[in-house]
């Protein structure tokens, strides 16, 4: 038994540490260890309850009612809304778009329409459900563009069944004109999705707290769905995000019963059948723990975080070679560098001192950028914080430019990423240096390095269709069993 804590102690040793507030992507730190423990006691306690069926496990589902009623009163949800509990806001999203596209099932065709912002998860649903996802060019200020959207609806209004607008958009932060895309989408009798999941638990609480909001809640007319997640800033345990929707009736085509074989009927609000009860009852107690009085504290406090970085930015010579992307409407921010100054060299050197930020690839012109997800617990580290970034923005500066290899770029530029092979990818390991022998387990053969700005150059020259295609891979090999 000790042996065994030892060792997952051992193996979590080499993860990003999920509190402390030094990591500044993929985990939100409230900073209250209070709040922590109860919410994984609560996963704990409910690991093996199984949300299948909601009349064998009615804790879960009171759990959830009180869930989704606690968004609905932070979201504006007019009497009559509903929702539905998820593993994540990709689930979420894959759902908001199942639901919309099979409330039309006269669609043979059916296509949504999203500005090239949107998270990656609406691609995922294109491909899982069919729905072709036509990607509309933001504006220079990095949110949707209401005429260039209007027009690709107008294209084939009869096909489309959703229009996708996001508050925040995860790369740039920054909320979409919903107020003017939702009636666009409502004067065609179309669906509006708002994808709030990761700022949907923490703009309501900074329009409380009077900062200035976009409206983007179901207060916005011909919103029809919005997607939250708890597991982001609510600060509930991994597992835990909400889809709501605006009536009864538009969530119907999300439900799923199947009676047509000889063992139970199977009824499913969510694309799981089996689910733990853990991170609902995690998500619940944490919600339940900190309350309107916890979150309206714990927004004031990552927004004045927000806030500090960047007017550092703005001030501190020393990040001088880097600038805000564009003012963040939430708790994201954008940071782009100058020619001096090489972004991804910034993310390792930051990684180097102990800091994780999170580097973001070229796209549609734009240059690679850095991307902090900040959170409350970040707030009393953001004077070391920005220290840290200026030593990091010196070194990379001394470092000078990362350049790929003109052969790799070359032979990047020759593959097909429709057809990329095993053997491709190993002559781009060789190629790239990449290639381990040793590799330890878990590895597959891959001996990462320790900085990653090499590779993440050689991956920012390649299209994205080549850059998911080596990525893929690239997962193959890290994905292999470790056999007895
Ligand atoms: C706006 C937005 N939508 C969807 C997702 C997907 O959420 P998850 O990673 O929980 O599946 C994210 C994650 O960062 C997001 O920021």
């Amino acid at each position: 038994m000790t042996d065994l804590t030892a060792r997952l102690r051992e193996l979590q040793a080499g993860d990003l540490p999920v509190h402390g507030g030094r990591t500044l992507a993929y985990v939100y730190d409230s900073g209250l260890a209070e709040v922590d423990a109860v919410g994984r006691a609560a996963v704990a306690q409910f690991a093996g309850s199984n949300g299948l069926d909601p009349t064998a496990f009615p804790s879960l589902l009171t759990m959830e009612n009180d869930l989704v009623g606690f968004a609905c009163d932070l979201l504006d949800a007019p009497p009559g809304a509903v929702g539905t509990a998820t593993s994540g806001g990709t689930e979420s999203v894959l759902l908001a778009v199942q639901s919309a596209r099979d409330a039309r099932p006269e669609v043979t065709r059916p296509r949504m329409v999203a500005p090239d912002t949107a998270h990656a998860a609406f691609h995922k649903a294109a491909h899982y459900f069919g729905v072709e996802l036509v990607l509309v060019p933001v504006g220079a200020d990095f949110r949707a563009d209401v005429a260039a959207m209007t027009a690709a609806v107008d294209e084939a209004p009869e096909r489309t069944v959703l229009v996708v607008t996001s508050a925040p958009s995860y790369a740039h932060g920054v909320v979409d004109p919903v107020t003017e895309l939702a009636a666009m989408a409502a004067a065609r009798g179309i669906r509006c999705h708002v994808d709030a999941c990761i700022g949907g638990w923490v703009l309501p609480y900074a329009a409380r707290l009077g900062r200035a909001v976009p409206p983007w809640t179901f207060a916005v007319e011909g919103v029809t769905s919005i997607s939250v997640d708890l597991h982001k800033y609510a600060y509930a345990p991994k597992g835990a995000s909400l889809l709501l929707h605006r009536t009864a009736a538009q969530r119907r085509p999300q439900f799923f019963a199947a009676a047509g074989w000889p063992g139970y009927t199977m009824l499913n609000s969510t694309m799981q059948s089996t689910k733990s009860g853990g991170p609902l009852a995690g998500a619940w107690a944490v919600v339940q723990t900190l309350g309107d009085a916890g979150y309206e504290r714990l927004t004031r406090d990552v927004f004045e975080a927000v806030d500090r970085i960047v007017a550092g930015l703005a001030s501190e010579a020393g990040l001088a070679p880097l600038r805000l992307v564009v003012s963040p409407d939430s708790t994201l921010v954008a940071m782009a560098t100058d020619a001096t100054c090489d972004a991804f060299t910034v993310c390792d050197e930051m990684a180097a001192r102990g800091w994780y930020v999170q580097p973001q690839m070229s796209y549609a012109g734009q240059p690679p950028t850095v991307h902090l997800s900040v959170s409350a617990a970040t707030l009393p580290l953001v004077d070391e914080f920005l220290a840290a970034l200026a030593d990091a923005v010196a070194a990379a500066v001394a470092a000078g430019p990362v350049t790929v290899d003109p052969d790799v770029a070359a032979y990047i530029a020759a593959l097909d990423p429709a057809t990329l092979s095993d053997a491709d990818f190993d002559g781009l390991l060789a190629a790239s240096g990449l290639v381990g022998e040793a590799g330890g387990a878990g590895s597959g053969g891959l001996a990462l390095p320790e900085r990653m700005a090499e590779v993440n150059a050689m991956l920012d020259v390649a299209s994205p269709a080549m850059r998911e295609a080596l990525l893929v891979a690239f997962l193959g090999r890290l994905s292999t069993p470790t056999r007895r």
